[in-house]
């Protein structure tokens, strides 16, 4: 029980160490910026049109009380109706571009890509028409967590057939919507995808087979993500010309001290985090991280069980998977620190995820706290993870695909500002550095629903009224702030927008 306090006066020590300075500094050329919503969070029309049932549809009307506010997403910001005014604060904001996600069940209502919903069809054509009419780029995600509920009830991403209907469903959205994206993202964070809803409770469809049913699935989603990726490089980028990636959730972990156990614990704790999905495909070797391999299997050994829990890959799927990616899509928020307690064993259930990485993960309470508990400002967490990822995978092109801030809600959100302020300036370092990041995409352009939080936590530039049925949108300080920043390509920390000044 010393070692925690010990920890715990250590990080005390850590200090924020980022000050902006009142210099003004420009973006480079040709960097963009955009914002980004998911279809769940924000669309409703649940059951409207033709639509199928998604994972979540299922979790929220199944057990309300596991939701915060016991909420759903049926009506949300109700973006299915009033997708043009979102287009129109995309255009208020500047936005160069738009990242939305489709819901596969609105599209094919049974997850296979025999029956096509053309409402849904037509509902994404308008949107993606609108973005074009306005002189912004639509950047489409193709799965952002809204599995058909006839998927899931065989097995969902724990099946590997899943590969084949998600390369279906695919092909379904190059054929429909490839003349005019292009800018796509196969999978947004995977590992939310298996451990966090089939390694745990944390997300639909709250599987919780630990230490096994995630590791199924990060193999099935990489393979997915990789076949899908293959399918447009080669039959639709000669005629459709985009770009296609992933985005990763990446959060820095940083060892609570200077010795070797902490180190190694913090490097566990990033490769199990992201470097599982990230080694196979941006690593020269490919394949899962050594780290990963090597602690699930002296695990699995230990506990008895016949291979490791970990599948593996096979020497073409490796080669499949490997460099199937045009561009690094980070989603990042946060740091935690991380060291390793030898007498902690037995924390976590086992097997596990957690128990697997062996890593305890605490947050230090002198750092800027938002409103999700999660959540903590430290911008040098962000620039450290910029600088890994150009070491470790040979500077590939990033686009940071989510960044934000959640509070408690209000229009003057000062803290959001500077969290923003503060992770961007970070950012011009990092590409003053040599990192190669190209475009930054706030989360999120309006306020949604925010998962088993409901609406309890606002990451909008936007506010949304969900009160009201007209669920108005009214721009928060911030929307002002990054407009600024967008018009200018310039960051000015000293800049006030005229209707906030006193
Ligand atoms: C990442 C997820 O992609 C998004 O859906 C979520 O709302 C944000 N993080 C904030 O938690």
């Amino acid at each position: 029980m010393i070692r925690p306090f010990l920890i715990l006066c250590v990080i005390f020590l850590h200090c924020n160490g980022e000050f902006l300075s009142n210099k003004i500094r420009k973006f480079p050329d040709g960097f963009q910026f955009g914002a980004s919503t998911s279809a769940y969070q924000i669309e409703g029309g649940w059951y409207e049109d033709g639509k199928g049932l998604s994972i979540w549809d299922i979790a929220t009307h199944t057990d309300p009380s596991q939701i915060k506010d016991k909420s759903t997403g049926d009506v949300a910001a109700d973006s299915y109706h009033l997708y043009k005014r979102d287009v129109e604060i995309a255009k208020e904001l500047g936005l160069d571009f738009y990242r939305f996600s489709v819901s596969w069940p609105r599209i094919l209502p049974k997850g296979f890509s025999e029956q096509i919903n053309q409402a849904g069809i037509d509902y994404y054509n308008n949107l993606i028409d609108e973005l074009l009419k306005n002189n912004i780029k639509p950047f489409l995600t193709m799965y952002h967590w809204d599995l058909p509920y006839e998927l899931q009830k065989l097995g969902g991403w724990v099946n590997p057939y899943i590969i084949d209907w998600f390369v279906d469903y695919a092909k379904v959205l190059y054929d429909n919507f490839g003349d005019r994206v292009k800018l796509w993202t196969t999978i947004n964070e995977p590992k939310q995808i298996c451990y966090e809803g089939y390694g745990s409770t944390l997300k639909a469809p709250m599987l919780n087979v630990t230490g096994v049913a995630e590791y199924i699935c990060a193999k099935n989603v990489l393979l997915a993500h990789a076949k899908a990726y293959h399918l447009y490089d080669e039959h639709y980028r000669k005629i459709q010309n985009g770009t296609i990636g992933i985005s990763i959730s990446c959060t820095w972990f940083e060892p609570a001290s200077d010795t070797v156990d902490d180190h190694q614990a913090a490097i566990d704790a990033r490769q199990f985090d992201w470097g599982q999905y990230a080694h196979p495909i941006f690593s020269k070797a490919g394949d899962f991280p050594l780290e990963l391999k090597r602690n699930i299997a002296l695990k699995s050994a230990e506990q008895g069980y016949p291979r490791s829990r970990l599948p593996e890959l096979s020497a073409s799927e490796i080669c499949l998977i490997r460099g199937s990616s045009d561009f690094f899509g980070v989603n990042s928020y946060t740091t935690k620190l991380t060291y390793r307690d030898a007498s902690l064993e037995g924390m976590y259930a086992v097997p596990s995820y957690m128990d697997d990485m062996a890593a305890v993960i605490i947050s230090n309470p002198a750092w800027p706290q938002a409103q999700s508990t999660w959540l903590q400002e430290v911008p040098w967490g962000f620039h450290k993870i910029l600088k890994e990822i150009m070491k470790l995978y040979d500077n590939p092109p990033v686009y940071i695909t989510e960044n934000g801030w959640s509070t408690s809600g209000g229009l003057l959100d000062e803290d959001r500002i500077r969290y923003y302020r503060n992770y961007l300036n970070v950012l011009l370092d990092a590409i003053e550095e040599g990192c190669d990041v190209r475009k930054f995409t706030a989360w999120t352009l309006i306020d949604n629903f925010e998962w088993k939080n409901g609406y309890t936590e606002k990451f909008g530039l936007y506010e949304v009224d969900f009160s009201s049925e007209k669920h108005n949108r009214t721009p928060r300080k911030s929307a002002y702030i990054y407009k600024e920043i967008i018009r200018t390509r310039t960051l000015d920390p000293t800049y006030e927008p005229e209707k906030f000044s006193v």
